[in-house]
């Protein structure tokens, strides 16, 4: 696909090479945040910057999968090549109303990573959840926890202005909407959503695990999985302790035994499952 950037482009990627920092993109549903992201790594590669991206998007992911928040660091042009996370943290929806202050908190480990790479120009993907309160909610408690150097705000009016107005001390860009960004219909989100699935359980394998070993978390709280029976089918992160190392579908329990598929090969270490709700 081939990105038409906005005259207005050029001179972000100037002060995103000179003034470095974490920057994180805002504006309501296909406004261009991702495409816009794609753009601004590429350019600031070609300029010698080192560049990490935080996918917050859980739901038209691009860089990550539909219901996590993923990382990648970017040290050279060919590491673009290939567009897959360094690192993931499982929130378990596709909904971020549904899930706000673990929205905040996964954005700010893969950030924290980031930071502690050592990589000064961060920049962070987004939902297009921004209208009424949650949208207000979830935008400021990422910008309050990230402490941004820069917002890029995309607007074709002025609906991010109940969040901007109450923004101060951080470097706010107000741009306009490229006229090529494209509405995306309902089915095509879905599809997407799709593929991106089958892409990752592509050549995954059923693995028969003993329950007992692990400790069960739904939205951040420890369950006990005979009291809340987790739903067939359901996405799963799998973690080692609070860090999430990959996903699977959780297909079953049996007596002592839990059955999942997933294309992780070893699960030593693995004493953690985070139950979502997403049936993909
Ligand atoms: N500058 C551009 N040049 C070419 N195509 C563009 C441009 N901006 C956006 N598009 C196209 O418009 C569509 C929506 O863009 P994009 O996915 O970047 O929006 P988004 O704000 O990230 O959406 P979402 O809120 O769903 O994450 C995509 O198909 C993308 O290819
Ligand atoms: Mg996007």
């Amino acid at each position: 696909m081939e990105i038409i950037p906005e005259f207005e482009w050029y001179k972000i990627v100037k002060e995103l090479k000179r003034y470095k920092g974490t920057t994180i993109l805002i504006g309501a549903v296909d406004t261009g945040k991702s495409t816009f992201t794609k753009y601004l790594i590429k350019e600031l590669l070609t300029n010698k910057v080192k560049v990490s991206l935080v996918d917050s998007d859980i739901g038209q992911s691009s860089l990550g999968i539909p219901g996590i928040i993923s990382m990648k660091r970017f040290d050279k042009p060919k590491d673009f090549d290939s567009f897959k996370p360094d690192k993931i943290f499982f929130v378990g929806d596709i909904n971020p109303a549904r899930k706000i202050s673990i929205m905040v908190d996964g954005t700010m480990e893969m950030i924290d990573i980031a930071r502690t790479e050592g990589v000064k120009t961060i920049l962070v993907d987004t939902t297009g959840l921004i209208a009424g309160n949650e949208g207000m909610t979830l935008k400021m408690g990422k910008i309050i926890a990230i402490k941004p150097k820069h917002i890029l705000a995309l607007q074709e009016g002025d609906e991010l202005e109940h969040i901007l107005s109450l923004i101060e001390g951080i470097c706010i860009h107000r741009l306009t909407v490229s006229p090529y960004a494209r509405k995306r219909k309902q089915k095509e989100r879905i599809e997407y959503r799709s593929k991106k699935y089958l892409e990752y359980f592509k050549g995954s394998r059923t693995i028969k695990l003993l329950h007992r070993r692990f400790e069960f978390f739904y939205n951040g709280k420890k369950i006990d999985i005979q009291e809340e029976p987790i739903k067939a089918g359901c996405l799963i992160g799998i973690n080692r302790n609070d860090k999430t190392v990959a996903l699977g579908i959780f297909t079953g329990l049996l007596l002592d035994k839990m059955f999942l598929k997933s294309p992780l090969k070893s699960f030593k270490g693995i004493n953690r499952i985070v139950v979502g709700d997403i049936v993909p």
